[in-house]
């Protein structure tokens, strides 16, 4: 392992390491732009620039690899003097928008300005270059050319990742510009990633821009729900307003990326919620307390049971549901209810599109969770959706909004045949509509637990903030309505769950949240 210094502190790094990343490791902090973990190296922004012994002129950081006995030096005056004129040169034609620029907050010529730069301009305005502003390039993205700088992160990223090309430098000297060829505006899944990487605030969120101030938000580790990929991501929020989703990095999920469809996924978060438990009377729903609503649910659905036999109750779990709640759900309907008309639905959402990066067919975060905790899909849901139709069922208890592919229409008709519909969920949709009583449910964001990924990784979610409205963890849902018909579950948080899933369930044996930690951890079973 080669051996250098860096300011003086000696580092042992893996042969290979570059400088920028063994400073990293005695947490010296070198400035960069074109430099990317996740992209080839350009070796273009020169900010990276840093003093070498026996080198006679400045090196760049990002694409010098270390060597034994090497000693560096990135506190000199001559680096500070290099990385100011570096830093002076990109800003001679920046336009001077800073005060509304929309990435205001995390953009790296504002922050590395007030850390590496602090000089005093000597370019007049009338000598700006002025490029094209506000330019809608396609995806999910804005491209502003003035606010450039030219780092190549944006082409390598389309070179490198999705290798679908579409922008590319044009011109010469000060007039180089990105752009895309005309009539040929950003054609894949994953735009959204563009606006991540540039590091000034030349590609922007066209959802995100001018929504919300970044220093207004909040931020907590979430999972996508989008499909059973399980990205990770970091959801950034303002109160109870989630405003948008970023990619969290974890090398065995996502590495560094999502796609677009992904990010869109938090709106539902915001929009058509369900904020009060209510009962149908007639036509009218009857706003209701929880106090008087989860007795009375609980008691109809276990009178349902001892009235027709437990044959005649059916529960229908959704792969939005994290571990735990399957978990008690399915507790719910075996032990108190004790039926074995239990099965889950998908969520249907698109065309079923996968590729071979990260979007998979499967709609849903759990499905895989659904099926190692026991309940199935497929046929045993086609066969219970044919007992309802045909009258079979006299009281339901639904997770989630839909009832798989049908339609609103089919899903009225069929849940008509049902003398009582329970429904918890996050959203106004069919099932709600035509419920007898809605228990509102926190998202993803407002409560806790795990999902399984389609590859069989158990992550962790975490909540962001309080519930919504009314609303409640599901969790809670289940274990007030199982107490109330005298299970006498101790479960207090989903943590406390989790510990009975891994202590009964053979697939999460010694699995903790501990275990889980920031980057998830596999089941312990074949492919369900
Ligand atoms: S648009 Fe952004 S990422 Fe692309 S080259 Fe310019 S500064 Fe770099
Ligand atoms: S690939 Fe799936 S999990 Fe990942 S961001 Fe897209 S929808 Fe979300
Ligand atoms: S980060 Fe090293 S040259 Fe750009």
């Amino acid at each position: 392992m080669p051996t250098l210094t860096i300011n003086g502190m000696t580092v042992d790094v893996p042969p290979g390491t570059t400088i920028l990343n063994a400073a990293k490791e005695v947490g010296v902090e070198i400035p960069h732009y074109c430099y990317h973990p996740k992209l080839s190296i350009a070796g273009n922004c020169r900010m990276c620039l840093v003093e070498v012994e026996k080198f006679p002129k400045l090196q760049t950081a990002c694409s010098t690899v270390v060597a034994d006995g090497m000693v560096v030096r990135t506190d000199t005056e001559k680096v500070s003097k290099a990385v100011t004129g570096v830093l002076e040169l990109m800003l001679t034609s920046h336009p001077i928008d800073c005060p509304i620029c929309d990435q205001a907050g995390e953009c790296g010529l504002q922050n590395y300005y007030m850390k590496f730069g602090l000089h005093k301009s000597r370019y007049d305005l009338e000598d700006k270059v002025h490029k094209k502003k506000v330019q809608d390039i396609g995806g999910q993205i804005v491209l502003d050319a003035e606010r450039c700088i030219l780092c190549s992160r944006c082409v390598r990223f389309l070179a490198e990742v999705t290798k679908t090309q579409e922008l590319h430098f044009f011109n010469r000297g000060n007039h180089s510009e990105i752009s895309i060829f005309p009539g040929k505006p950003l054609a894949n899944d994953y735009t959204g990633n563009l606006a991540d990487i540039c590091p000034v605030g030349a590609l922007t969120s066209k959802d995100f821009r001018f929504k919300c101030r970044v220093w207004f938000l909040r931020m907590f580790d979430s999972i996508c729900t989008g499909c059973s990929k399980g990205c990770n991501v970091d959801a950034h929020h303002k109160d109870d307003v989630l405003y948008r989703l970023k990619p969290r990095w974890n090398d065995a999920v996502n590495q560094a990326w999502m796609c677009d469809a992904g990010r869109l996924t938090y709106k539902a978060m915001n929009e058509a919620r369900l904020l009060t438990p209510f009962l149908r009377d007639g036509g009218d729903r009857k706003i209701v307390s929880w106090g008087s609503l989860l007795p009375d649910v609980a008691f109809r659905l276990k009178a349902a049971a001892d009235k027709g036999g437990p044959d005649r109750v059916a529960v229908i779990a959704s792969p939005q549901s994290s571990n735990e709640e399957l978990y008690l759900l399915r507790r719910f309907a075996t032990e108190i209810l004790g039926t074995k008309n239990l099965a889950f639905t998908h969520r249907v959402a698109g065309d079923g599109f996968a590729d071979d990066f990260l979007i998979q067919a499967d709609k849903n975060p759990n499905s895989r969770g659904a099926r190692i905790l026991g309940i199935p899909d497929g046929a045993a849901f086609d066969a219970l959706v044919s007992k309802i139709s045909g009258g079979g069922i006299d009281a339901l208890l639904v997770f989630g909004g839909a009832i798989g592919a049908l339609s609103e229409q089919e899903t009225t008709a069929l849940l008509a045949k049902v003398p009582l519909v329970v429904h918890v969920g996050t959203n106004e949709g069919p099932v709600s509509k035509a419920a007898t009583a809605v228990l509102p449910s926190a998202s993803v964001a407002e409560r806790g637990g795990t999902f399984t990924n389609h590859a069989g990784r158990v992550q962790l979610f975490r909540m962001g903030f309080p519930a919504r409205g009314k609303a409640k963890n599901p969790l809670e849902i289940l274990v007030a309505m199982a107490n109330r018909l005298g299970a006498g579950w101790g479960f207090a948080g989903e943590a406390s769950v989790f510990r009975a899933i891994a202590e009964t369930e053979a697939p999460f044996a010694g699995m903790s949240y501990e275990s889980i930690g920031m980057f998830g951890q596999e089941v312990t079973c074949p492919k369900s």
